[in-house]
């Protein structure tokens, strides 16, 4: 069970590229929190790379991410794997309790929202601050089938203010901006 192995599965399963990048942000995310947090870097790498996997197969809730989970089972996915990715939708009733379930939770949403801010920005991802980011949080027309109540709950359970997390996961996704499609 590596790395490898959950992004071979996931680029088996998943075939759309925006998808995909959305992906990679979570992976980046989860990579960047577990350095931050001295966790186990490819583990949570992996949650983030698996969490979305069976999304094109099964886009309907709860059929995502139960189904995928089955799915991770029989390959002999171990539990904190597949709790976390289950806790990231309210649905499945898997509460999030470990760390890495928080950081996934609170990535998730957040990272398809920074995506969309940056991708019609001129600089992409460059340049991008916090602040802009927090206008458009505001702004409930923009990217309206982001879930803010999401982005909140999730920096509520994580512990983090909005300015340091924002901040947090902007720059770990600027570091991999070429694989995300967010370079200018
Ligand atoms: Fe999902
Ligand atoms: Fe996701």
């Amino acid at each position: 069970m590596n790395y490898t192995d959950a992004l071979n599965l996931m680029h088996e399963y998943i075939k759309n590229e925006v998808l995909r990048r959305h992906i990679y942000a979570v992976e980046t995310a989860m990579g960047a929190y577990a350095r931050k947090y001295g966790e186990d870097e490819e583990k949570w790498a992996i949650v983030g790379v698996l969490h979305d996997f069976d999304y094109e197969m099964y886009p309907i809730i709860p059929d995502h991410p139960l189904k995928g989970s089955e799915i991770l089972k029989s390959k002999g996915y171990p539990e904190d794997i597949r709790d976390a990715i289950l806790g990231h939708t309210s649905f499945s009733n898997v509460p999030r309790v470990s760390q890495m379930a928080k950081v996934l939770y609170a990535c998730d949403e957040l990272c398809g929202f920074i995506s969309a801010v940056a991708v019609i920005r001129p600089n992409k991802i460059l340049d991008l601050e916090v602040s802009s980011v927090k206008k458009k949080l505001k702004d409930k027309s923009f990217a309206k089938n982001v879930s803010r109540e999401d982005i909140d709950l999730g920096m509520k359970e994580l512990g983090v203010s909005h300015e340091e997390h924002i901040r947090f996961v902007i720059e770990a996704m600027k570091v991999d901006s070429g694989r995300l499609g967010l370079n200018p």
